[in-house]
């Protein structure tokens, strides 16, 4: 078999710039757009977060995910390898490669929990929906969703093994191939959605508060969180974009195609915004919901909706779709370290790897029980947070690698791209294979001073000092 085929001696490769594109917007659009995105607009008053955020992504995001591409591309190493081929042998450098990992590793444990979520709620939706319920059954039913331990083991077993599944199956026959069917199909279903939301009463009123910016209602804590999602949707600062990276030509074009995916990301978070909100007002509910604004309010909506039910599966479709495509992500950049590390095969190192998180990914599960990973967890934690502020196992390890491990690593890629990687190799992996050579040096500037300052005012925010 050609390049296609990865095992220890032959690294996978993308098919071409679509290949890559398709992936690595499907690593990127994920929950944090889908699910995440909405509430958090939501809960900062819409419009100027929303340019703020967008602000975050072009200077801040955009120079990030090119540093990362450029570093995994050129190397053609997942991120331990990337790094040491950068710098000298040795070096501490592979040490943020490493904690690369273990990010991923963290994130997915919990993100396919979530997953398992969505994944319930779409067999919901599949029975009848929320059709005749009232909205206190409604909100009843994700509270004691996340209490039923069972339950979400169950569904977190599920997801994992169709994320293994996915990535035994390699960069182009697993990876790519699932991008191609599944990303398509997101898009698709999301246009239906939008069809219906632009129809709805609330429409008008949804797209003012998405795009008129409100000044009074945005605080110093939105425009921080505002910068942090835009790593977390971005998939920046764990090396998923680095291994992603790794399996691109060195004819391709990095600069185009690194503005696609974020252009990509954004439509689809808009997007998700404008399918969302017009429901949430046309039936009179809260657009600052929280978390629970995709599992609570928009149940409560779709019950009320003529052919809710239907809507409702197309919705919670998407968002194990979109899920799934980030999930291989973070599990590929595990993977593909250890194949990178040791001797193992594709097969050994993505089964072994694949269980550990699951593993670790129980306590996740386990959360919203009176157990050891839910209440006594937060009991355990108040000691760290403060009293009162203890956080059972799922949030804390959400809080630990979205507030601290993401912008940790975007910080250290920037800076080692920026400033420790070599001139020549740094210009010649950006220059490669791309008609936009002379936004070399307008990136540099943005990757040497902007991103570095901005990622460090999110780490001081997360200390309280600013
Ligand atoms: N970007 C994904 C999302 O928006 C999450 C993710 C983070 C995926 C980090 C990979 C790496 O849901």
């Amino acid at each position: 078999m050609s390049d296609g085929l990865d095992t220890a001696e032959k690294r996978g490769q993308w098919s071409g710039r679509w290949g890559f594109i398709l992936a690595s917007s499907g690593c990127a659009i994920g929950l944090g757009n889908i699910w995440k995105f909405p509430y958090i607009t939501g809960e900062n008053g819409g419009g100027l977060f929303v340019l703020i955020y967008l602000a975050c992504i072009t200077l801040i995001g955009l120079p990030i995910m090119l540093a990362e591409v450029l570093l995994g591309r050129a190397t053609q190493k997942s991120p331990v390898g990337a790094y040491r081929d950068f710098s000298a042998k040795g070096s501490p450098w592979v040490i943020p490669g490493w904690i690369g990992v273990l990010t991923g590793f963290v994130i997915l444990s919990y993100y396919s929990v979530v997953a398992g979520w969505a994944l319930h709620y779409t067999w919901l939706s599949l029975q009848g929906g929320f059709a005749g319920m009232d909205a206190e059954t409604i909100g009843n039913t994700f509270g004691s969703v996340f209490a039923n331990g069972n339950l979400n083991l169950g569904w977190h077993t599920a997801f994992m093994m169709l994320t293994i599944a996915i990535v035994l199956g390699g960069v182009r026959h697993g990876v790519e191939r699932i991008a191609r069917i599944l990303m398509p199909l997101l898009f698709v279903m999301l246009l239906v959605l939008l069809g219906l939301a632009m129809q709805s009463d609330g429409f008008a009123e949804a797209f003012s508060f998405i795009f008129s910016p409100d000044a009074s209602k945005l605080t110093r804590a939105g425009v921080l969180e505002a910068l942090g999602h835009s790593f977390f949707t971005l998939s920046l600062g764990m090396g998923a974009m680095i291994t992603y990276g790794s399996y691109l030509k060195k004819k391709e074009d990095i600069v185009s195609a690194s503005v696609v995916i974020s252009i990509l990301d954004t439509i689809i978070a808009l997007v998700a915004c404008m399918v969302l909100f017009p429901i949430i007002f046309s039936y009179g509910m809260e657009p600052g919901a929280g978390p629970g604004l995709v599992f609570i309010s928009l149940p409560i909506a779709f019950s009320q909706m003529a052919g809710g039910a239907i809507w409702a599966t197309v919705f919670f479709a998407l968002l194990v779709f979109a899920a799934l495509t980030s999930a291989i992500s973070m599990l590929e950049v595990v993977v593909s370290t250890v194949i990178d590390e040791t001797r193992l095969r594709r097969t050994a190192a993505t089964l072994l790897c694949g269980t550990a998180i699951f593993l670790f990914g129980i306590p996740s599960a386990l959360s919203g029980t009176e157990g050891f990973a839910g209440k006594e967890f937060k009991d355990l934690t108040a000691g760290i947070f403060g009293e009162g502020k203890g956080k059972n196992w799922f949030d804390t390890f959400d809080y630990l690698a979205s507030n601290w491990l993401l912008p940790l690593g975007g910080l250290m890629i920037a800076l080692f791209v920026a400033w420790r990687a070599g001139a020549a190799a740094r210009e010649k992996g950006f220059n490669e294979g791309t008609r936009f050579q002379n936004l070399y040096v307008a990136w540099l500037m943005l990757l040497r001073f902007l991103v570095p300052i901005g990622v460090v005012a999110v780490l001081l925010h997360a200390l309280e000092v600013i």
